[in-house]
């Protein structure tokens, strides 16, 4: 039987991630917008693309969570994008409406399925949702930092032209401004970068990759990324349909977990079937677990600012 991933938000991110996981041949898509005729529009043109590009997954676009019904894995992608000046906070009250209650929906034609939430606040959006579906922390996940780190190989090979292949980094912390990118640990190839990069190069690096949401929205103007987080959480999906153990920093309920509770946070993952198998527990020095602490200490105020 071939597997079913629901994307709620035809948007740009939502239509990018349908658009990666049926070319894959991931799964059959159900694309979902709160909007009439833009997912069936969507779907329909994508569909039609499948006998040139040579792939056999199904694309449908409905309005109705009844076809939804049943999904493996539900990507949520709707709510509001940054425009410029914003930051990802400022979609704060707005987006945890919708959030609450696509999640309601989700979780109802979809009890067993595994959830990535792509909305931002990332971490916060996640928050929300684990609390609405009622679902167990390892089923409800948020694509970020494997986002962030995916930013800072960029950043790396295009300095050091080397292959993005050969190229390793993991973020943490929250994705926001205060994420907590760890340079000892990106490697090209098993070299860290710190025996290949001055320090003040990779500052620079750093400094990017905090602001690199920020920097396409500025490019963008009426919007944010969509290709880099697209095809982020299709590799999300992938890992977890194919059960492959990914080791990927993904937004995860902590519960003492790096001495953090009731937050989400980046941290590194196993995962497969399952959904988040296990929380990775990295030795970190002082200064990154303090700016690990002061990321989630964001997370935590923002969450107090809304009713769930
Ligand atoms: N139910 C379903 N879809 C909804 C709902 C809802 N309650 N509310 C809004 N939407 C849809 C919108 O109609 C729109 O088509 O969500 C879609 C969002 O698409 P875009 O505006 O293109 O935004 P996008 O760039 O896709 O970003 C979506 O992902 O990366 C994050 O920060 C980004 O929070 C933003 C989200």
């Amino acid at each position: 039987m071939k597997n079913k991933v629901s994307v709620i938000g035809a948007g740009n991110v939502g239509a990018t991630v349908a658009q990666y996981i049926a070319q894959d041949e991931l799964a059959d898509v159900v694309l979902v917008d709160i909007i009439d005729g833009l997912p069936q529009g969507k779907a329909l043109d994508l569909l039609e693309a499948s006998p040139v590009r040579g792939f056999d997954s199904i694309i449908t676009g409905t309005n109705d969570y009844k076809d939804t019904a049943h999904s493996d894995i539900v990507v949520i992608t709707s709510g509001l994008a940054r425009k410029p000046n914003m930051s990802r906070e400022d979609l704060l009250i707005k987006n945890t409406e919708i959030i609450k209650s696509v999640t309601e929906k989700v979780a109802k034609e979809s009890p067993n399925s595994i959830i990535i939430m792509v909305t931002n606040p990332l971490d916060i959006m996640t928050y929300v949702c684990l609390k609405v579906s009622g679902f167990s922390p390892n089923k409800v996940l948020g694509m970020a930092g494997i986002l962030d780190s995916a930013r800072f190989r960029a950043f790396v090979a295009r300095e050091l032209n080397v292959s993005v292949a050969d190229t390793h980094a993991i973020v943490l912390g929250g994705h926001g401004d205060l994420m907590v990118p760890l340079p000892r640990y990106c490697t090209v190839c098993g070299v860290p970068i710190t025996e290949l990069l001055s320090g003040k190069k990779i500052d620079e690096i750093v400094e990017r990759t905090r602001k690199a949401g920020g920097e396409i929205v500025a490019h963008l103007k009426t919007g944010s990324a969509y290709y880099s987080p697209g095809a982020c959480a299709t590799e999300m999906v992938a890992a977890i349909l194919k059960d492959k153990k990914r080791l990927i920093p993904c937004a995860a309920y902590l519960k003492g977990e790096y001495g953090l509770t009731d937050v989400y946070a980046g941290v590194p993952v196993i995962l497969g079937a399952g959904g988040i198998e296990k929380i990775v527990e990295i030795k970190l020095t002082k200064e990154e677990k303090n700016a690990l602490h002061s990321s989630a200490e964001i997370v935590k105020k923002n969450i107090k600012k809304i009713t769930i």
